[in-house]
């Protein structure tokens, strides 16, 4: 059959690999990812975390290892969480000279320096009550929450983080953070602020792994509702303002259409946080042969790359490595 005015053969740029290859919109590369590391006090520790097959609790002596594996897979950042021997109201265990992220992050600064090292600013895996600022008359305070992230933030950065990342979701956390760090001298160091970050079921299996989950209540007093799409630009518009360098959207999976708000409405680079649970789901079903997990994930990371996020921060990444 010849070819007509009525309709149009878009076949012919699939016809073959090569072409395929040729005209693919998005595509993944390792100089992108980000791999979250859970850091825990205590020597020769190596857990895996139950729900989150893959992923490890390692204690500090595993860590030297583990960064130069890291680099020798092609992967340029860690996102750390420490897991503290202590808990308090306070959560000082996130700003002390001695905490467990900033030990991890003098590690990882001393021993392969070129292995970026993204702080994730929050007290919840600090508190004893899991919420993820001090609490006055059982709700999270704002305000007094603010001094003790600065203060998070500038212990990081002295232990020699690269990035600053808050995901605490008090009102005014990038202004307050920023401030300090300049105060202290480190006006440099970018802030990846969880700019929309949701009160999402998909952060379950974090909540095993970081040993965060809030004793009472929940967190949406402070994070979003999954529900709202334009109060992501709200949110998003006013971290730009306080000065945030990147706009991490968190969960990715399940907010692809965030993500591409996000990067229409604003310059700064983009985030896309493939949690926990997007993990787990998959990693479930792999397990039991439903799904052929290496091009699903992919697919699903390049769905990422494409609603318009530049950085993805995924507990695949290690896999992604080796596949790509
Ligand atoms: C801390 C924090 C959370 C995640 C990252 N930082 C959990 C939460 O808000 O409970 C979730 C990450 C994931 O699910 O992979 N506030």
């Amino acid at each position: 059959m010849t070819e007509t005015w009525e309709f149009k053969r878009h076949r012919r740029l699939r016809s073959s690999a090569s072409i395929r290859a040729m005209v693919r919109e998005n595509e993944l590369k390792m100089d992108d990812f980000i791999y979250p590391l859970f850091i825990v006090e205590g020597e020769g520790i190596k857990n895996e975390v139950p729900s989150m097959p893959g992923v490890y609790q390692i204690s500090l002596d595993y860590l030297k290892k583990e960064a130069e594996e890291l680099l020798a897979l092609g992967i340029r950042g860690v996102m750390l969480f420490g897991v503290p021997a202590e808990k308090d109201e306070q959560g000082s265990g996130a700003f002390i000279e001695s905490g467990i992220v900033q030990k991890a992050t003098r590690l990882i600064k001393k021993e392969t320096p070129e292995l970026l090292v993204v702080a994730d600013t929050c007290l919840c895996e600090y508190t004893s009550h899991g919420h993820c600022g001090v609490i006055h008359n059982h709700d999270v305070d704002n305000d007094e929450s603010l001094k003790l992230l600065a203060e998070t933030a500038v212990s990081q950065a002295e232990a020699g983080a690269d990035i600053i990342a808050p995901s605490n979701m008090m009102d005014g956390f990038v202004a307050v953070i920023r401030q300090a760090l300049n105060e202290a001298g480190y006006n440099n160091i970018p802030i990846m602020s969880y700019a929309v970050k949701y009160a999402s079921a998909f952060y379950g299996p974090f909540r095993d792994a970081a040993d965060s989950t809030p004793q009472f209540g929940d967190r949406k007093t402070y994070q979003m509702d999954p529900a709202n799409r334009r109060e992501a630009l709200r949110e998003a518009g006013s971290d730009v303002e306080e000065g945030a360098d990147f706009l991490i959207v968190k969960p990715a999976m399940s907010f692809l259409d965030i993500v591409r708000d996000v990067r229409n409405h604003f310059d700064t680079p983009v985030v896309a946080y493939n949690v926990s649970g997007e993990y787990s789901m998959v990693k479930a079903a792999a397990m039991n042969g439903w799904v052929d997990e290496k091009a699903l994930v992919l697919e699903k990371l390049t769905a990422m790359k494409r609603a318009g996020a530049d950085v993805i921060i995924s507990y695949f990444a290690k896999d992604v490595a080796k596949w790509l």
